[in-house]
């Protein structure tokens, strides 16, 4: 008697936990699983006679395969089978089939559909053994020839061949201008022109790409497959293969971060697919960290900034254009300028946008994807112009303030960013900042405070939910969603205890499945505003069917009653402000014959509403950079991230995902950045050696304010918006600023190295060194 499937091993509030609230810091409901190893990932469920495929990654960034020679690897003791382009199972061919929920235009990549080469790493053959270490011993023997074509990787070189992107993907508009930019700029007294180079960047989630297909009855597939949505990869699935709807299961449960890398399936999904379907078998493949190198990215970008100011500090012209590379196969597009004309007031804005097809894989949204780069151009050139000025940063953007949005007049739904500024600045100590740089010094130390603001979009999707309470008194409540490590599962268990005045062990909120309601993809930051409005929709129905039975009870209390006049208390119902009068829940259902009822609720988005504004999160990022000049070793001393994101659910959680953000934006800073050898076309430090990410010892103290917001646009329900992405946006300005202010260096590109720092931007020139 329980809606809950048993393989996704849904976590529950530990007894105890009692009622919460919204807004109140709650421990992870997951956290508990989490730590013991009770909660599964892709590549830990077992299956009878499940066999093991090792990908073969080929060498060369283009071209055709003239010979791929299996028959070492086929002999290798344990060895089941070698899948190729030569001998892989039917799959379709066509664009459309294999285009997944979030693929933006162009034709996406297919594993070993055929013998042309895309990319270096690209994958050329799937070896698939009795064990693990039988296949990838085979793996090592497999060799190919190519008939090797001219590879292009480098951008820089390309500027001039980049082109408009094809019709944008849904959610993204291409930018727009107001007045005359180019004229307002020439015209006015203080101006500013920057360029920006930021190179590529992956990933990098602890979780390697799995998928484990588990082939069943009727050659059934459940797939337990690391991702961002499953039934995005549900859909891809069948699509791909011609597979029924209901031949197929792909769940999710538990996924060991993904920043966007699992927005679409990775190419392990469809090979482990291929091969359960080729061998009508259980079959597992693992990417290796070498391979997480070897899919999407966050593209190389190179970008203008122009400002133009009077005298007064006004802005008069606003100016960004950015280029980034995308693969010859999609046009991939993250419109990198937007923010641009939506932060700062001013008559005059000319955004431009545009890629480069260059030989590698397509690029993939990575955490604040567009903005991260962006809003990092245009908050370093604020900093400029600030100091040109001879005006404080903060003072600047506060004289520059947008009251409604810049490109077309309309108000933001909400836009608490003032707010943000003051409370960030009260706790950061602005007040006592020297304008001048290098005015601060500890030792061997320069020390310097810089600041940057931050935007984000308030997206919301279409989402189903169901709530069935039981009669034994426990809630559960479902719908197709994923928790990236994002703190969904608690999230969406406080809206519903809330709602139903449950303590939250006694509600189960289960995802993680494609046979689940409805749910959109886990990106975006959406996943609040979409399935949690859904949660609170489905228990608000729920409600109200309990107190009809309450009210068709004999001699009941409740004739006549509305819900406004009723408390839902502990798994009773009883009349506002009398707790001894009224009914248990489970008795009610138990009386009423039933054991379970269900509610179903539909959450669409307002979108009549929504138009007339914009919708967004804000944030004001301080931070504190100690910088060595003789070695050029720069820490982080302190950062403190102002945000302000409409009501928040769980405070423990979204200041998880804020910190988790700026830890990033650290990284971005002062360390991440994947080679290019473009003689071989190949990223070259494709490990956790070379390609470096902020550790404990690179982070110090970061504090994380909410303003008070609460946007009932983006949110009917809750009034909530969303925190996923936030974080990173703004704090590597906000630390390039610092660095500024401690050394009277002005950087442009990321990462900020040390001999960036000791020999400066330009002493490393953009063309030669990626
Ligand atoms: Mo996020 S880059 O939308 O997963």
């Amino acid at each position: 008697m329980t809606d809950l499937i048993p393989e996704l091993r849904t976590p529950v509030a530990p007894e105890g936990t009692g009622r919460v609230r919204s807004g109140m810091p709650v421990s992870r409901v997951d956290g508990r699983a989490k730590v013991t190893g009770s909660a599964q990932y892709a590549a830990e469920y077992q299956a009878p006679d499940l066999c093991y495929g090792v990908v073969v990654s080929g060498t060369v960034a283009k071209g055709r395969i003239k010979q791929i020679d299996t028959s070492a690897a086929l002999a290798a003791p344990g060895v089941i089978e070698v899948i190729t382009h030569e001998n892989r199972p039917k799959m379709r061919s066509n664009d459309l089939a294999w285009k997944d929920m979030t693929a933006p235009s162009g034709s996406p990549f297919r594993p070993l559909f055929s013998d042309q080469v895309f990319y270096s790493g690209q994958p050329i053959a799937l070896v698939i053994g009795e064990t693990f270490e039988a296949a990838r011993h085979a793996a090592a023997l497999v060799t190919a020839t190519y008939d090797v074509e001219q590879h292009d990787t480098n951008m820089l070189d390309n500027l001039d061949k980049a082109y408009k992107p094809r019709p944008l993907k849904a959610g993204f508009t291409p930018p727009s201008s107001k007045g005359d930019a180019e004229k307002a700029y020439d015209a006015a007294p203080v101006k500013i022109e920057s360029e920006f180079y930021h190179g590529v960047e992956h990933h990098n989630p602890m979780e390697m790409f799995a998928s484990t297909v588990v082939y069943g009855e009727k050659g059934h597939l459940t797939i337990y497959d690391k991702n961002q949505s499953s039934q995005n990869c549900r859909w891809y699935v069948s699509h791909a293969f011609g597979l029924s709807k209901d031949k197929v299961t792909v769940r999710n449960p538990y996924v060991g971060g993904a920043f966007g890398s699992g927005l679409r399936p990775q190419y392990q999904l469809p090979l482990a697919v291929m091969a359960a379907l080729h061998l009508k078998r259980s079959v597992r493949v693992v990417l290796t960290r070498q391979q997480m190198f070897s899919f999407g990215h966050r593209p190389e970008t190179w970008q203008v900034v122009k400002l133009a100011a009077g005298e007064d500090g006004k802005l008069q012209a606003i100016w960004h254009e950015a280029i980034h590379e995308t693969s010859r196969l999609e046009d991939y597009v993250e419109v990198v300028v937007n923010w641009s004309g939506q932060m700062y007031a001013c008559d005059h804005i000319k955004l431009g946008y545009k890629v480069v097809g260059q030989d590698r894989y397509s690029p993939i949204d990575m955490r604040a994807p567009g903005a991260a780069h962006g809003v990092h151009a245009l908050e370093v050139a604020m900093d400029e112009m600030a100091y040109k000025l001879k005006m404080d940063p903060l003072e600047f953007r506060l004289k520059n303030y947008a009251e409604v949005n810049p490109l077309d007049d309309k108000p933001y739904s909400t836009k608490e960013l003032r707010q943000c500024y003051q409370l960030g600045a009260e706790r950061f100590g602005w007040k006592d900042r020297p304008l001048e740089p290098r005015s601060m010094r500890d030792g061997d130390e320069l020390i310097g405070w810089g600041m940057a603001t931050g935007m984000w979009d308030s997206l919301v999707m279409v989402a189903r939910v169901s709530a069935v309470l039981h009669a034994d008194g426990r809630l559960v409540v479902s719908s197709a969603a994923s928790d990236i490590g994002t703190g969904t599962y608690t999230a969406m268990s406080i809206i519903a205890a809330e709602s139903l005045g449950l303590p939250l062990e006694r509600v189960t909120f289960q995802l993680g499945d494609s046979t689940l309601p409805l749910a959109p993809i886990e990106g975006g930051s959406s996943h609040v505003a979409t399935v949690g409005s859904g949660v609170h929709g489905a228990c608000e129905k729920l409600k109200t069917s309990l107190l009809k039975l309450a009210q068709s009870q004999k001699d009941s209390i409740f004739k006549g009653a509305k819900l406004k006049d009723v408390e839902f208390n502990d798994g009773t119902l009883h009349l506002r402000g009398q707790p001894g009068n009224g009914v248990q829940l489970a008795g009610l259902l138990r009386e009423a014959g039933k054991d379970r009822i269900e509610e179903k609720f539909l959450m669409t988005p307002q979108m009549l509403k929504q138009r007339k504004y914009v919708r967004a999160v804000h944030s004001a990022v301080f931070c504190e950079v100690r910088v060595n000049e003789k070695l050029g070793m720069v820490r982080v001393t302190r950062v403190v991230d102002a945000v302000a994101a409409g009501r928040i659910i769980n405070a423990k959680t979204a200041a998880s995902q804020i910190v988790g953000g700026v830890v990033w934006g650290i990284s971005q800073a002062l360390h991440e950045e994947t080679f290019t050898d473009h003689r071989l076309g190949r990223f070259m430090n494709h490990n956790y050696a070379e390609y470096h990410v902020a550790v404990n010892a690179d982070i110090h103290d970061i504090e994380v304010i909410f303003a008070d917001e609460d946007d009932r646009v983006v949110s009917k329900q809750l009034g909530a918006k969303g925190v996923g992405e936030i974080g990173i946006v703004g704090t590597a300005a906000a630390v390039a600023n610092a660095i500024f202010h401690a050394t009277g260096k002005r950087l442009r590109s990321t990462p900020i190295t040390p001999d960036k720092i000791l020999l400066g931007d330009r002493e490393v020139p953009l063309a030669e060194r990626s």
